[in-house]
């Protein structure tokens, strides 16, 4: 089985690739020209594709650009094709509208619209998302209506009901996953989650004194991401395509999450957390959870890390993170821990 993926060095798209390397597939992503290195959470995956059965390769691309997306689709002819790629902060949506309607939104047409003209056989999964439904109450599932709050949620929106139209329409294999929060220690550091578990680490060490919020009534459902690439890989083993809601069901508003962090350091919330008003939305999503009996019943997926737990899985990765942070150079490339500091026989370092 050969997969492309779009949004490969992001959050999902790695631990995506991990399953499905797994899996025996071969997998193919799609990464962005960058000054820097922009590869980091796919390093670990990394295989010289010259090796003899190498099963990983990246290919320079954008959702801006539909004729590139023609060339990868013809190239690559893949079984499958996860559609994860988006700007994908909602906060950062209200100050790139257009961007965010041009990547997240329109980006899903043209990939699809390159899997039809270049003719391709496969499964899209489209990374559709919780926003979507904005300002309708909870519990949500499929048949929720969408209201959607920024540009980010509209953008998705289009994103969803382009996908249903290539199924109708094409009779394209085209499902859309639409999931509710989930995160890890992979998590971008600037979104809500891990911005705090980052910050409790930080603290504990001493190299921070608060950690500056928004909102902290959002209600939201917090799942473990590692489960959720795995909902995305048996939505595309299904017989037919559908749309399906993966989420935990729980609620927890963001203070609820702050404390469980704080707790779990040790550490008594209040004291440390201050409130900024530039985290703040003009329209905020006010809660999100979801109702993923659809997906237990017909993919026998359900989610098992409820978010107290996912939120112990986060400290600890960003206290261990910041542990190695602060280990000498030497222990960092595995080179045997020298009992004195320097290496014998590299001077400057
Ligand atoms: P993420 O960590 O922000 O990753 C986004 C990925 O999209 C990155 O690989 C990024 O590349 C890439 N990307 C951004 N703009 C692009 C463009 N113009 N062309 C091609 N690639 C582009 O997001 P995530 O949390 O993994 O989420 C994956 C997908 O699921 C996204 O579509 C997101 O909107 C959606 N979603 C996420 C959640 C959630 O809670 N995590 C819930 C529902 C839906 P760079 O690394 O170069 O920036
Ligand atoms: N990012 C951020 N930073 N959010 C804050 C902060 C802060 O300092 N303070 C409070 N919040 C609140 C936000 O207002 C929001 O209500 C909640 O924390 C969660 O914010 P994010 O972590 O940024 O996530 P999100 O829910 O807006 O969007 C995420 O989930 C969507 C699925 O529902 C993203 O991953 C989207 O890509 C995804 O589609």
């Amino acid at each position: 089985m050969r997969a492309l993926i779009t949004g490969i060095t992001g959050q999902d798209g790695s631990y995506l690739a991990e399953l499905l390397l797994g899996k025996g597939y071969e997998v193919h992503g799609l990464i962005r020209r960058a000054s820097t290195f922009n590869t980091g959470r796919i390093d670990h995956l990394y295989q010289d594709p010259h090796a003899e059965g190498a099963k990983l390769f990246l290919h320079y691309g954008d959702l801006s650009d539909g004729a590139r997306l023609v060339t990868l689709l013809h190239q690559i002819n893949p079984d499958e094709v996860y559609n994860l790629g988006a700007q994908s902060h909602v906060r950062v949506s209200f100050d790139e509208p257009e961007h965010t309607g041009d990547t997240t939104g329109i980006g899903a047409m043209r990939l699809l619209e390159a899997v039809r003209l270049a003719g391709v056989d496969c499964k899209y999964y489209q990374a559709s998302s919780s926003e979507m439904f904005g300002a309708t109450p909870p519990p949500q599932n499929e048949e929720t209506p969408f209201y959607p709050r920024s540009p980010y949620g509209a953008a998705k929106a289009y994103a969803y009901w382009v996908t249903r139209n290539y199924r109708e329409g094409y009779g394209m294999y085209a499902t859309n996953g639409i999931l509710f929060n989930h995160e890890s220690p992979r998590r971008g550091e600037t979104f809500v989650t891990r911005k705090i578990t980052r910050a409790v680490a930080r603290i504990k060490a001493g190299l921070d004194q608060h950690v500056y919020l928004g909102n902290l009534d959002a209600i939201r459902d917090w799942g473990y991401a590692p489960e959720y690439v795995e909902g995305m890989w048996r939505m595309l083993q299904a017989d037919e395509p559908d749309d399906f809601v993966l989420a935990t069901g729980g609620n927890f508003t963001v203070r609820d999450f702050v404390a469980t962090a704080f707790e779990h350091a040790g550490m008594d919330w209040e004291k440390y957390v201050r409130f900024d008003e530039r985290y703040l939305r003009p329209t905020e999503v006010d809660a999100l959870v979801g109702d993923a009996s659809k997906a237990y019943e017909k993919l026998g997926w359900k989610a098992e890390v409820q978010t107290d737990e996912l939120a112990r899985i986060m400290v600890d990765a960003d206290i261990e993170a910041l542990e190695h942070e602060g280990r000498p150079w030497y222990d960092k490339v595995g080179l045997p821990n020298w009992p004195v500091v320097g290496a014998p026989g590299i001077t400057g370092v």
